[in-house]
């Protein structure tokens, strides 16, 4: 049985992916020190899969303790989700960035190599890609000069992982540039539960309809898309799962075509964000309260992804619809909120 580290797998993308690797019959291992997650959510994991990773709750920023870790484990390969994933956020604490996005990645290198583990996944985004010039955005498109530390930390880190793997011959990686995951699992037993306020689209839309929140705000409708608002590509959180699969099986079966390579996971199709509002009031029969504000500093006016490569090299693709993302994840605030209104 391969066993594989999640780090951030009690956190959303993580805790889906491990619920994957779980049904795929691999051995789950998750560091998080639940800065934004919740132990709960192992739980869910359980219930969905009748299995329970096996948890160590600590800080990745502690070189000792990571060390100490792969002293004691033997690992087929490293998924590396935990991180903070603010945009906004990063503007008003940089370092608090700059450290915990990347001082966990040289300490998990470090001790792949020290340890002699070889495959590592690391959740990159499509901010790396900033504002295109041109759409779909394909991997060769220029880096630009990143818009927000995180994204800069991003940047970073695939410069880190690269070099790595240039100096470090049994050390491969793939990095995976999300563009925006959303939505949950089936089951509603786990999902996207930011701890305060939402920083993203879909849990502000939950929020708002189950009545956390008072109004969802929209920040522009005149920008130069046909409705005006800002236009993502979303994908659902269970493919994104499914791409970190191929991606560790791709390593361990000997398939990469370079030590680091990187793909783009998304629809190919651009949705705006008034798109997202009308289908999650015709799917939910929900109305939702909101209104249109001023445009935000540092959003993007358009991106979408052209993931034809993970297609060719991964043999992933979507397959899940945004009337699915958005079903799913008003499933999962309402069986969320219900249970937490018992206890
Ligand atoms: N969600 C998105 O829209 C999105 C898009 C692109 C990229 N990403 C990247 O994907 C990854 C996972 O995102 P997510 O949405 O699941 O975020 P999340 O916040 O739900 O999960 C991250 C997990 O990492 C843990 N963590 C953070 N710092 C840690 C540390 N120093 N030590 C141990 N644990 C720590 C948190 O407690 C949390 O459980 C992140 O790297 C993020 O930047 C996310």
């Amino acid at each position: 049985m391969k066993t594989i580290l999640v780090t951030g797998g009690t956190g959303y993308i993580g805790s889906h992916t491990t619920v994957e690797l779980l049904k795929q019959g691999y051995r789950v291992l998750i560091i998080d020190n639940l800065v934004n997650s919740n132990k709960e959510t192992l739980k869910g994991i359980e219930k969905i899969t009748g299995l329970r990773p096996e948890f160590f709750e600590f800080d990745l920023c502690d070189q000792e303790k990571v060390n100490s870790f792969f002293e004691n484990e033997k690992l087929d390969a490293v998924i590396h989700f935990a991180a903070y994933k603010a945009v906004g956020e990063s503007v008003d604490k940089p370092l608090e960035y700059y450290r915990n996005n990347l001082v966990p990645l040289l300490n998990i290198l470090e001790a792949m190599k020290k340890h002699d583990v070889g495959n590592l996944v690391f959740s990159s985004s499509c901010t790396v890609y900033g504002e295109p010039d041109t759409l779909p955005v394909t991997e060769d498109f220029p880096i630009k000069k990143a818009n927000s530390p995180y994204g800069n930390t991003k940047q970073i880190s695939e410069e880190i992982i690269e070099d790595t793997t240039r100096a470090c011959k049994n050390i491969k990686a793939i990095a995976l540039r999300y563009f925006n995951p959303i939505g949950a699992h089936e089951s509603a037993l786990i999902g996207e539960m930011p701890i305060g306020p939402p920083n993203c689209l879909i849990p502000y839309v939950t929020q708002t309809a189950i009545g956390v929140r008072e109004c969802l705000s929209v920040y522009g409708d005149d920008y130069n898309t046909p409705d005006g608002t800002c236009i993502r590509d979303y994908l659902h959180v269970v493919d994104l799962a499914e791409a970190h699969i191929k991606a560790v099986e791709r390593m361990i079966d000997n398939k990469s075509a370079k030590n680091f390579e990187y793909f783009n996971l998304g629809t190919g199709k651009g949705v705006s964000v008034k798109e997202v509002i009308d289908t999650f009031e015709k799917v939910t029969g929900e109305k939702l309260n909101y209104k249109i504000v001023d445009r935000r500093e540092g959003d993007i006016e358009k991106v979408y992804a052209d993931p034809s490569l993970a297609e060719k090299e991964l043999g992933w693709k979507t397959k899940r619809s945004l009337d699915d993302m958005l079903k799913s994840a008003w499933e999962w605030e309402r069986k969320y909120r219900e249970k937490h209104e018992e206890s």
